[in-house]
């Protein structure tokens, strides 16, 4: 059997397109400065501040974490509860604090807002996937928490 010129064509487009992402490939960290090239937003928080911040990140993780298994488990109740707790708005007070956003440019604080209503709307699916079975639409909602997470990362950094 001979390879059509189609085939080729596809195969040679491919290859193209895998040197060209290759080519595109960002310098390693350790053969450029700190932030050469980084299209995130530099926001600098004193250290105590900068601490905190990854403190809560780091809880952000975990949480998401535990929830993914409170769903494995079925047990949708836990789900919500972690959801709404850690990182919903029921969250706010202890990841929100003036001089906190006193350093934060608005857009990064409503990013944090947006992340938080969106975590408070997994919780409400949650709790409606307990009472009905249908999941798909808490799964979603997770996705879409998980979301702001890529999108606030994609856009700051602290250090
Ligand atoms: C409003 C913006 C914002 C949102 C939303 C956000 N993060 Fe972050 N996160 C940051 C910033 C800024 C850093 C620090 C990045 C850096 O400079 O290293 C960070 C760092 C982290 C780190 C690394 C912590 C460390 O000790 O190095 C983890 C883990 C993390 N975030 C998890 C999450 C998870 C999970 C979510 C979603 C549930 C989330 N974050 C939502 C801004 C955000």
């Amino acid at each position: 059997m001979h390879a059509t010129p189609a085939i080729l064509t596809a195969a040679a487009l491919t290859l193209a397109a895998t040197v060209a992402a290759h080519e595109d490939h960002p310098p390693l960290a350790h053969d450029a400065p700190h932030s050469a090239g980084d299209p995130r937003t530099l926001v600098e928080l004193p250290a105590p501040l900068e601490a905190r911040l990854l403190a809560a990140m780091g809880d952000h993780r975990a949480a998401l974490q535990e929830i993914k298994e409170a769903l494995a488990a079925t047990d949708y109740g836990r789900a919500a509860d972690i959801a709404e707790e850690r990182l919903g708005l029921s969250s706010r007070e202890r990841h929100t604090s003036p001089a906190m956003a006193g350093h934060m440019p608005e857009e990064m604080q409503a990013r944090g807002t947006a992340m938080q209503r969106a975590a408070s709307a997994f919780a409400r699916a949650a709790r409606e996937a307990g009472a009905s079975g249908e999941t798909r639409p808490a799964l979603a909602a997770l996705a879409r928490v998980n979301a702001h997470c890529v999108a606030c990362h994609a856009a700051y950094r602290v250090r």
